[in-house]
């Protein structure tokens, strides 16, 4: 090429690369009392490569675990939104946002809920994600997402606290089945039946260790999936010995892996 042409070319080539937008990046941004949702979301920015952004309240709550049910219980109930030192945030830049908190009363803790509503997510895609002590990711979102109505839920990620050592697989599992676009819904069940002798025991073995539960499971609809088999028992449950109210339990089995509770889920009354 004649070194006119070269200077030319690569005039050309330096004006359109600074016309061009920047990529857009993603956003991890999360709230933790304890630190399990921290750590969930440290991995997802590491699977991502998303910016991570922690929630941070003005007043934090107390340490210990009774004290700050004390405090967020009367909040949740009352929809309050504890002040945050951050506010809005410039999410210009951003395609997707990874939302992440901990299960608080099967909602939504509420400097999560300060976040939501000072900012606008309307035009971007969200994802969120969550820990909890035994369920909520259903009750949480549907939380939630009343504080985001036009927001596009791309996908929903929750993991018990008890098994975080499995969240590194787990979120690169939920990950890799967003981007081939995989839904969490819930086709695919048999009918519901009668629980028999061997749901019992298997249903006894995943739930060991959730006693408080007072789970006593009345029906099961199966699912087998590429080595997977995923059970839903409707159960009775008296949480702490309070009045009893009719839950869905999803047990997982990989394999020949022993089954584990995935998350217990309060059935909507109607
Ligand atoms: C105020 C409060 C309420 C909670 N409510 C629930 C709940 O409704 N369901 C549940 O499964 N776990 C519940 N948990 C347990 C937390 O969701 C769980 O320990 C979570 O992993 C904590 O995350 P963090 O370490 O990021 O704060 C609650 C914990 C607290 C402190």
């Amino acid at each position: 090429m004649k070194p006119r042409l070269t200077l030319f070319a690569a005039l050309l080539a330096l004006v359109f690369s600074c016309n061009r937008k920047p990529e857009p990046k993603d956003l991890v941004v999360y709230f933790s009392q304890t630190g399990n949702t921290e750590q969930l979301a440290q991995l997802f920015a590491e699977q991502t490569g998303a910016d991570l952004l922690r929630i941070e309240c003005e007043q934090p709550y107390p340490d210990s675990y009774e004290g700050t049910i004390e405090m967020a219980g009367p909040e949740i109930r009352e929809g309050v939104c504890r002040p945050i030192k951050n506010g809005p945030v410039d999410l210009e830049a951003y395609r997707t946002v990874y939302l992440g908190y901990p299960v608080w009363f099967g909602s939504v803790p509420p400097p999560v809920l300060s976040f939501v509503s000072a900012n606008d997510f309307s035009s971007k895609e969200v994802v969120l994600f969550c820990t909890y002590g035994s369920g909520g990711v259903k009750s949480s979102s549907r939380a939630l997402e009343k504080w985001m109505p036009e927001t596009r839920i791309l996908g929903r990620f929750g993991i018990a606290a008890r098994r975080m050592a499995y969240a590194p697989a787990e979120v690169a599992a939920f990950l890799l089945g967003l981007t081939n676009g995989a839904s969490d819904d819930e086709d695919g069940y048999s009918e519901p039946r009668e629980v028999v002798d061997s749901d019992l025991e298997l249903f006894r073995q995943a739930t060991a260790g959730y006693d408080y539960l007072n789970l006593r499971p009345l029906m099961v609809s199966v699912r087998e999936s590429e080595g997977e088999c995923s059970r839903i028992f409707v159960c009775e449950s008296s949480h702490h010995g309070g009045a009893p109210r009719k839950v869905e339990v999803l047990i997982l089995q990989k394999g020949e892996d022993a089954p584990y509770l995935q998350s217990v889920e309060t059935l909507q009354e109607n």
